[in-house]
């Protein structure tokens, strides 16, 4: 008899959500991480640590606008080890919550790094143990630029720069994506001088084009500078200073800009270095990721995987809708693929840009007959209140049904207002629905429904 029913390699938001619900149904599981703590990179390097960074950061931003509220605020300074500290302890009681819910459900942590030996087999250090299941959730790990290695002092990948002692005075970041945006706007808000070198010509490829372009303009009013068309030529390492040679890709011009660090954030690679997949003959596509059928089996019999390592949006609850449906699968209660196209995508700086299902530039590149509204926060009772008017909510329905077909919304708290839509599209809501349903006032979440009023009267006219 096997050790185990399932080792599952990775402790993150696909591995652990995995190895809980495995054990719930009865399972005997392992799960294997290289981390001391569970919670993979989002809970332990990526989101969580940043969404405290940004809390942190974002209270100290508001300190300037406080005057407008008739309140003053004198001598106000930050200590940034206290701030580290406090997103350090997060992480910390984050992490411990899942080593209690593994000890309380059953599941064997084992610290190491493992290898498939071969199906049913895996070793971790010296020992080795068996299963009847091997599930992959090993995740992504940071992309580096060509001869540009990580060295977490001067070139930082995401890990370094939510980890700096020192405030740099001068980033700059490669890759106007979600990382380079978030930790972008924390280092900015802190003071330092911030460029965002991005290789296309428009900042967060994949996010409605609209958003994008007014995100882009906020945050350069917030000070962020964006330097677009751009591709890097090389990177000088000088001591405690680094250059970054940019080439404009249109007019081939050369352009040098000094740094005290350069954040490298051009996406993630799956990470499967060192698992034996390649002796095992489990099939990886041209990019590296783990090819699975719609119940996360890989080519080989008794080997699965699940999140950033198999194809699909790089996001924790991607991974976590993989696990659920891998593993209702293993206990024989398979309910299909998760839909993609009905996962958020939010990126939490402020203003937050968060977006679900098809965009604008989608819509008319398809040819498709939409129907799009949107209302601005300007109008909004509830964003001029609070001091929140920059952005608005937006919506795509199909012309011929009503129905919705994507959601996009730049402001405060958009990816809560998100969720609303994100279940609406699930469910096949239409605008006349939404525009229906009471919404409470003075609430942010109007505008959502204005969205909709407005797209019903694109169509009436
Ligand atoms: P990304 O794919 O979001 O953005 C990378 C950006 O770098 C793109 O705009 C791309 O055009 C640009 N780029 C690529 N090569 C370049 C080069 N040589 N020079 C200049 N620009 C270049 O990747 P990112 O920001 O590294 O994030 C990685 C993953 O982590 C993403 O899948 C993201 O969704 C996920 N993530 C999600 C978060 C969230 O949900 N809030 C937070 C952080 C990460």
């Amino acid at each position: 008899m096997s050790d185990f029913d399932l080792i599952v390699i990775g402790a993150g938001p696909g591995g652990y959500v995995a190895a809980l619900r495995a054990a719930r149904a009865g399972m005997r599981v392992a799960c294997i991480d290289e981390r001391a703590t569970a919670g993979g990179t989002c809970l332990n390097v990526g989101c969580i640590p940043s969404k405290a960074l940004l809390s942190s950061t974002e209270r100290w931003a508001e300190l300037k606008a406080l005057a407008e509220h008739g309140i003053e605020t004198e001598a106000a300074r930050f200590d940034l080890s206290r701030m580290m500290a406090r997103k350090d302890k997060v992480v910390s009681d984050l992490t411990k919550g899942i080593a209690f819910l593994f000890k309380k459900a059953g599941v064997e942590f084992i610290q190491g790094r493992a290898r498939i030996a071969a199906p049913g087999r895996v070793t971790v250090g010296e020992r080795e143990i068996s299963a009847r299941h091997i599930l992959i959730a090993t995740g992504s790990a940071p992309a580096a630029l060509r001869n540009v290695p990580f060295d977490e002092k001067l070139v930082l990948s995401s890990t370094g720069a939510l980890s700096l002692a020192k405030m740099p005075e001068k980033l700059v970041v490669v890759g106007a994506g979600v990382i380079g945006l978030e930790i972008g706007q924390i280092w900015s808000r802190l003071g330092a001088k911030v460029t965002v070198v991005e290789y296309l010509d428009r900042i967060l490829p994949g996010i409605d084009g609209e958003l994008a372009r007014n995100a882009q303009r906020i945050l350069a009013r917030q000070g962020i500078d964006f330097t677009l068309n751009a591709a890097v030529k090389a990177i000088a390492r000088d001591g405690e200073a680094a250059s970054v040679e940019i080439e404009n890709r249109g007019s081939g011009e050369l352009e040098t800009l000094a740094a005290d660090a350069v954040l490298v954030a051009i996406g993630r690679r799956p990470h499967t270095a060192g698992l034996g997949l390649e002796a095992l003959e489990v099939r990886q596509d041209t990019r590296g990721f783990v090819e699975v059928d719609a119940q996360f089996r890989t080519s080989v019999p008794g080997i699965l995987a699940i999140g950033d390592v198999v194809p699909g949006p790089m996001l924790a609850h991607k991974a976590e809708e993989d696990a659920a449906a891998c593993i209702d699968a293993l206990a024989g209660k398979p309910h299909g693929a998760p839909d993609y196209g009905l996962v958020p995508g939010v990126v939490y700086t402020a203003p937050e840009i968060a977006g679900v299902g098809l965009t604008e530039d989608d819509a008319g590149t398809s040819g498709r007959a939409v129907l799009v509204g949107k209302a601005s926060f300007l109008a909004n009772g509830r964003a001029r209140a609070i001091g929140a008017t920059d952005g608005f909510a937006k919506v795509i329905a199909c012309a011929a049904t009503g129905r919705l077909l994507g959601a996009h919304i730049l402001g405060h708290g958009a990816g809560e207002l998100l969720q609303e839509l994100v279940l609406g599209l699930r469910l096949g809501t239409t605008l006349a629905e939404i525009a229906g349903t009471s919404h409470a006032h003075p609430g942010m979440g109007e505008a959502v429904k204005e969205a909709c009023v407005a797209a019903l009267s694109s169509a009436a006219t």
